[in-house]
């Protein structure tokens, strides 16, 4: 079968479950509260500098994400990557909720502070990333707006690290399959190119 994008296809169903696995970036950020969802239109962009794009989307009644909103006007975000225990609360987090409510109180997610000048991370997570704005991106005939941040600080459990001097960790994300998800499995060592 060969699909043509021209036509009225579901785009985001086949898109998602096509384009897997997909990381899973738990934003925290702040206005009068503080906010929480997760995001797999997600990527890291350049190594220097340190960036990442993620894809925001619009509520169901047309306002801009809770997440988008905060970004924009405080130019700032933590990142964290889920681990698999954190599964359900990082699923749970996803729920639309009015500006005013945080996913913290309502789903009992404990956060801490761990970088002076950004959000708080979300207690127990193995990686965060603090983040700064860096760029906004319009894509033509999108509802969505891919925003790119730049990694200001990282916080690296210390429990991951393998070799801490040589900066080697390792921990089980969870990733992002269709509209379910999947945890990592057997790590295969990458073949010698001859
Ligand atoms: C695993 C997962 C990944 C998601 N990825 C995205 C995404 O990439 N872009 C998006 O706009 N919404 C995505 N969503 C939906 C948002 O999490 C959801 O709309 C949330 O309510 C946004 O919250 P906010 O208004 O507090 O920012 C995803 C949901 C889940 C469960």
């Amino acid at each position: 079968m060969l699909l043509n994008f021209d036509e009225n296809l579901d785009n985001y169903k086949l898109m998602r479950q096509a384009i897997i696995p997909r990381p899973i970036a738990w934003i925290v950020t702040e206005d009068e509260n503080t906010n929480i969802a997760p995001f797999s239109y997600f990527m890291a962009l350049t190594s220097t500098p340190p960036t990442m794009v993620v894809s925001i989307g619009q509520k169901s009644d047309g306002a801009p994400k809770d997440t988008l909103a905060n970004i924009i006007k405080t130019k700032k975000c933590t990142i964290c990557i889920p681990k698999e225990e954190q599964l359900q609360q990082m699923h749970f987090s996803s729920k639309e909720l009015a500006h005013n409510l945080s996913e913290a109180d309502v789903f009992n997610i404990d956060l801490e502070k761990k970088a002076k000048n950004f959000p708080p991370m979300v207690k127990d997570t193995p990686i965060a990333f603090f983040c700064e704005l860096f760029q906004e991106l319009d894509i033509k005939g999108s509802k969505h707006k891919p925003i790119i941040v730049e990694i200001k600080q990282m916080f690296i459990d210390d429990t991951c690290f393998t070799n801490k001097e040589k900066l080697y960790f390792e921990f089980n994300p969870i990733a992002r399959i269709g509209g379910d998800y999947s945890f990592l499995g057997e790590k295969i060592s990458a073949p010698k190119i001859p």
